[in-house]
């Protein structure tokens, strides 16, 4: 297993692309098909070998605490009623890892929730899966899991990418990468949001990354970049023109929950799969639109 222990899931931002479902409700608690967004990425990070997480939350949060938790009432009438199944699922969320909080007091931008995690990360390095990106790779190894086998080999940070069209790249970030092996690349520099003649390459940072404690001191000073939010690409960027960065073309497939269409696409393909509902959810949708 990998020397990566920890991971931080920045889950504060105002969710404004998908209002209104995200006013009163987080859209990382948003539910595909039976879980909320955040549980998928809880597992993922626990299947990656993760055993302490830190989730950044804020005001209108606390939903994904209760989430996370015991829920003694629930548990006691599952089992009165003599449904094990369930009781066992709803307990075994709350011992997933061993699942801390702390609040962004302002919602300064990623770079500044992830430098709320300076005194949980110490000296160790630490994994970071964005609050809206689920990846899914089926029977295979977690995308987190990818980014913590590169950090073990290569002794560097790493972000996960991928590549995305000449329209998404400009609301996304874009890296200068050359090749190291098969989807392994050596990060070299990289943009957040860059104009169409900014552009460095269609490959752009999605969902994961792992760093360590050098981050924090790029982050302190950092100025408001896009949008006027402490970007945590600015800090990152600084790394790659020191000692470079390491890109993962991870196997899996991301559905961003910030996004209504990947919201629904995520329901659909995730509900597909599903154990229970799969095949009649197929059968539904082949009696419906074939
Ligand atoms: P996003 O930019 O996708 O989230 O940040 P957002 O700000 O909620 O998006 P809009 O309003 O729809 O454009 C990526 C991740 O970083 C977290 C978000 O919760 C999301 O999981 N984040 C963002 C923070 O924790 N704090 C912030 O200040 C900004």
């Amino acid at each position: 297993m990998t020397k990566v222990k920890k991971a931080v899931i920045p889950a504060a931002g105002l969710g404004t692309r998908v209002l209104p479902a995200s006013k009163a409700m987080p859209k990382e608690m948003l539910t595909i098909v039976d879980k909320p967004a955040i549980q998928y990425i809880v597992e993922e990070a626990v299947e990656s070998g993760i055993e302490d997480i830190l989730i950044i939350t804020n005001r209108g949060k606390t939903v994904i605490e209760d989430h996370f938790d015991r829920s003694f009432e629930l548990e006691s009438k599952l089992l009165s009623s003599k449904k094990e199944k369930a009781y066992e699922e709803i307990k075994k969320i709350s011992q997933m890892a061993n699942i801390y909080y702390i609040r962004q007091k302002e919602t300064k931008g990623l770079g500044h929730a992830v430098y709320c995690a300076k005194s949980f990360v110490g000296d160790d390095p630490f994994a970071v899966l964005y609050g809206d990106d689920i990846i899914i790779n089926k029977n295979n190894k977690p995308a987190c899991l990818q980014l913590c086998e590169a950090y073990d080999k290569y002794n560097l940070g790493v972000v996960g990418i991928k590549e995305v069209s000449d329209e998404q790249i400009l609301s996304y970030s874009s890296l200068k990468v050359s090749k190291i092996e098969d989807k392994i690349y050596k990060v070299l520099d990289m943009i957040e949001k860059p104009t169409p003649d900014k552009v460095l390459s269609n490959f752009s940072i999605l969902g994961r990354c792992v760093l360590d404690k050098n981050i924090f001191d790029l982050l302190e000073n950092l100025p408001a970049g896009k949008n006027g939010e402490i970007q945590l690409t600015d800090a990152m960027a600084a790394i790659t023109k020191t000692t470079g960065m390491i890109g993962v073309n991870y196997d899996g497939i991301r559905y961003d929950i910030g996004n209504k269409l990947e919201i629904l696409k995520a329901i659909v393909e995730i509900g597909l799969d599903h154990v229970e509902i799969g095949k009649e959810f197929n059968n539904y949708l082949k009696n419906k639109f074939l």
